[in-house]
């Protein structure tokens, strides 16, 4: 009987809802398409015939047939969506590293000035800043260049406006301590310093210098000697050989440049010290009488040294950079290599419960103890 076969066929459809829950997207589809497709789907052939049962048996099964439909097309979409979510959540690979931890890194320059800061300050030297935009006073006449010195001349020197200047040295700071304070003066002055000069691999047109100064009763040339070498085998190494080489500055008298001894080739010859088997380091000298006379101080109770050291070269060469554009660049991956090793943060005793961690090594010097 077509009634009770249309029946059957309607339940044997229904069995099937369960096949929906285990199904994959494939099967899913393939179902789909064999119950409800438009034009073949079993379910859509009941429909089909109904128009041919008696009046009274078309309502019920009629009725029938669209309760399996909506039962059908209810699990499917279910289906579809635990198949989505779960497809969403595989994207997700669990198992790939973490992202390394951000480092922050103190600038090898500025580490350097720190350094150099820290050896001096165990002999008693202060450090000291000053203005970078600098009179043309301070930055030359004061310290005793002829109105005709070639390093005047605007060729090196860059104006801000008549008679300022960015300054082209440290040495102008000397003028402002002795100008502030009478003696003894024991100070050490880092500062950034500008020349119109090209930027390649060793010349900057901004670079780091760091100025020493002492004036007292009573100082020579052998304490200058003494504190360089000193400071020399503190920063690069125990045994490091130290050369001064007469020289020239308008303020100072006598002047000597100083070398170190070239740690690449020990002295033989390279590419790094020009084949000269020393590597010069700073410019410096007795302060000039007239200078101290000039500042007030009685010439013949103190006398004084100076020093301009390149803190960009010393950089270089304590951490064996061959290329000055590497200290200005912003490479993080050059700047990366002097952050400290991650630790794990420690908790300051008694902070424990939401305090902070404890601040990383590098932030107190050893001599800022903290209570
Ligand atoms: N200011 C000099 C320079 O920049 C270096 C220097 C400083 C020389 C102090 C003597 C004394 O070249």
């Amino acid at each position: 009987m077509a009634s009770a076969s249309l029946a059957e066929r309607l339940a044997a459809i229904a069995a099937r809802t369960d096949e929906v829950a285990g199904a994959d997207a494939r099967q899913l589809e393939a179902l789909k398409t064999e119950l409800l497709g438009r034009k073949a789907g079993a379910l859509t052939e009941v429909l089909r015939a109904l128009p041919s049962l008696p009046p009274d048996e078309r309502r019920a099964v009629g009725q029938r047939a669209n309760q399996v439909k909506r039962d059908l097309e209810a699990a499917i979409a279910a289906r579809q969506e635990t198949l989505a979510s779960a497809g969403r959540a595989a994207s997700v690979d669990l198992t790939m590293p973490a992202r390394a931890r951000w480092r922050g890194a103190i600038h090898p320059v500025t580490r350097v000035v720190d350094e150099i800061c820290g050896i001096f300050r165990e002999l008693g030297f202060a450090r000291v800043v000053g203005p970078e935009a600098e009179t043309e006073w301070h930055n030359f006449y004061a310290l005793n260049f002829p109105a005709d010195h070639p390093a005047v001349d605007a060729h090196d020197t860059l104006y801000l406006d008549d008679g300022v200047v960015l300054r082209t040295h440290t040495s102008p700071l000397q003028i402002r301590v002795m100008n502030g304070y009478p003696p003894p003066i024991r100070v050490l002055m880092p500062g950034t310093c500008y020349r119109k000069d090209p930027f390649d691999a060793s010349h900057a047109p901004a670079f780091a210098q760091i100025e020493g100064l002492a004036v007292d009763e009573g100082i020579s040339f052998v304490d200058f000697k003494a504190t360089l070498t000193w400071f020399a085998q503190r920063f690069f190494r125990p045994g490091t050989r130290v050369r001064f080489r007469p020289s020239f500055f308008p303020f100072t008298e006598p002047s000597a440049e100083v070398d170190v001894l070239c740690f690449l080739c020990k002295g033989g010859g390279c590419r790094v010290c020009k084949a000269s088997g020393w590597l010069e380091i700073l410019g410096s000298g007795m302060v000039h009488p007239r200078i101290l006379r000039a500042m007030g101080y009685d010439t013949e109770e103190v006398t004084g040294w100076a020093f301009g050291m390149g803190v960009d070269r010393v950089a270089m060469l304590k951490y064996g950079i061959d290329d000055i554009r590497l200290l200005f660049e912003n490479d993080l991956r050059f700047l990366q290599q002097f952050a400290p090793p991650v630790t794990p943060p420690t908790l300051i005793p008694g902070s424990e419960g939401g305090g902070h961690p404890a601040p990383g090594h590098e932030a107190a010097g050893p001599t800022e103890a903290r209570p």
